[in-house]
């Protein structure tokens, strides 16, 4: 007997008010049904169907990469419609789960666990109580406390209303019953759809046993149909990532106050203060430090370094015992060497930074290869860009480079050359070597400054 999960996913999302279809709607960087798609690869079915239809090009170019089977759904006539369109060639002894892509916080052991109360013959469905379960369907028992039916919030009595026990949206049944049940449904309802949770009243009648589990937390059944749940389910998940990290040893000075949009793996004894947002893949060394309000974007850095506070880096290598920031701004293509040192206001583009090397204040280095044990002092730019296209700096080992210092590249600074300050460099400064251009300074004697005319009529 196979598993296949049916996935709803062709609703708008109108409440959500957006262009985006909901599905796609970002949790953690990554599109809601995605995170749905791979709970349910966790189960390993024999088949994963997704229905799609709002925003249908949309979901397909963001998502058809996905090893799924996409069922169109023209038309969103309700989610028992949605189901009744994926299952059409489903064994009957098969069992169907069915996921909603707007619940995306499952576990799989709560799925696993609702596949296996189903069973052979029973219906399945997973169920929480809430303190507000206002926009949820409500799960309605009898006087023996069996569940006899879900009635939608739209079509609910005064008293159903105030029933706290909800529908998760979770459900599992075999194929065949699931298949005459939908054949049932009506649309005679508040919203003219054909709802799958009305399967639960006819099955109740036909005798086939609900079994109702409740969910291990209240956190995994978050749906989302407008933007404050949304970023509602974003907390869940990033404390969710937060515990994860911090079980394999990462210090994290505030769970509650970081974010992780990909991934990231990290050695021993790394500490991330407060307000740090990852995206990406990124590897953090033994012993790194990131300071307060860091983002890091696809990059590397290696043991013992320091990453001070309100520092950018993206697409970036930097070595062991380096210091980076405050302030400093690492983009696409920096690589640092280890105890290099890149300071406040700094910004970097495809470099390299031999070991030892410092670049501590308001300066811009890019299409650079800077040697090891250089100095590059205050207010250094390099002037890579002539208006059409980009040209490259070298600067050999031990060369210092004297503050406001302009290299107008392509050029080159051999090594343990020294650049006197206020240099604009436009041809190669020799190893070894003293190299300035300034121009002479000289002093006027008895000069007085220039006074206003008529001075009452300014
Ligand atoms: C649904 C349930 C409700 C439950 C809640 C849990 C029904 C009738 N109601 O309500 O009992 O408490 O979820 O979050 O099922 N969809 C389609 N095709 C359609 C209609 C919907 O694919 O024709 C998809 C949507 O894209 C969405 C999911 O089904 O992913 C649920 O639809 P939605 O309209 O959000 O249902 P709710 O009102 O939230
Ligand atoms: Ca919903």
């Amino acid at each position: 007997m196979g598993l296949h999960v049916v996935i709803l996913a062709a609703g708008q999302g109108k409440r959500m008010n957006s262009a985006l279809p909901k599905v796609l709607q970002p949790l953690a960087d990554r599109p809601l049904l995605k995170h749905v798609v791979e709970s349910a690869q966790a189960l390993a079915p024999e088949r994963i169907h997704v229905v799609y239809g709002h925003g249908g090009e949309q979901v397909q170019s963001a998502l058809g990469y996905l090893d799924v089977r996409w069922v169109y759904q023209a038309e969103q006539l309700g989610t028992g419609h949605a189901v009744a369109q994926a299952i059409g060639d489903v064994p009957d002894d098969a069992q169907v789960l069915v996921l909603y892509g707007d619940v995306p916080l499952m576990r799989a052991a709560t799925l696993t666990h609702l596949v296996g109360t189903a069973g052979d013959n029973a219906l399945a469905l997973l169920t929480v109580v809430l303190a507000d379960p206002s926009g949820y369907g409500r799960i309605v028992r009898n006087d023996d406390n069996r569940v006899v039916g879900i009635v939608e919030e739209k079509d609910a009595s005064a008293d159903e209303r105030h029933i706290r026990e909800t529908n998760t949206g979770l459900m599992c049944a075999q194929a065949s019953h699931l298949r005459g049940w939908l054949s049932r449904l009506t649309n005679a309802n508040a919203q003219g759809e054909y709802y799958l949770t009305d399967c639960i009243a006819l099955a109740a009648a036909d005798g086939v046993s609900v079994v109702a589990g409740q969910a291990g937390t209240v956190d995994e059944t978050q749906g989302i149909n407008n933007k404050l749940d949304l970023s509602r389910a974003e907390r869940i998940l990033q404390r969710r990532q937060a515990e994860v990290l911090m079980a394999q040893g990462l210090m994290l000075r505030d769970p509650d106050r970081f974010d992780l949009r990909g991934t990231l793996r990290v050695g021993r004894d790394t500490v991330i203060d407060i307000n740090a947002v990852i995206e990406g893949d990124v590897v953090l060394g033994d012993n790194v430090s990131i300071g307060p309000h860091c983002v890091l974007r696809h990059c590397t850095i290696d043991d013992n370094t320091q990453v001070l506070s309100h520092s950018v880096i993206e697409h970036a290598v930097v070595g062991a015992h380096c210091q980076i920031g405050p302030f400093a701004r690492l983009r696409p293509e920096t690589r640092v060497g280890d105890r290099a040192k890149i300071g406040n206001f700094v910004e970097t583009k495809k470099i390299s930074l031999g070991r030892g090397s410092k670049i501590n204040h308001l300066s811009y280095v890019g299409d650079a290869s800077v040697g090891d044990n250089v100095n590059i002092g205050a207010g250094v730019i390099t002037c890579n860009y002539d208006g059409a296209n980009k040209h490259v700096t070298t600067i050999g080992d031990d060369a210092f480079i004297g503050s406001d210092t302009q290299l107008v590249a392509p050029v080159s600074v051999g090594n343990g050359a020294t650049i006197g300050a206020g240099s604009t460099i436009t041809k190669t400064a020799p190893a070894q070597a003293l190299t300035l251009s300034r121009s002479k300074q000289f002093t006027v004697d008895g000069w007085t400054r220039p006074k206003k005319d008529n001075p009452g009529h300014s």
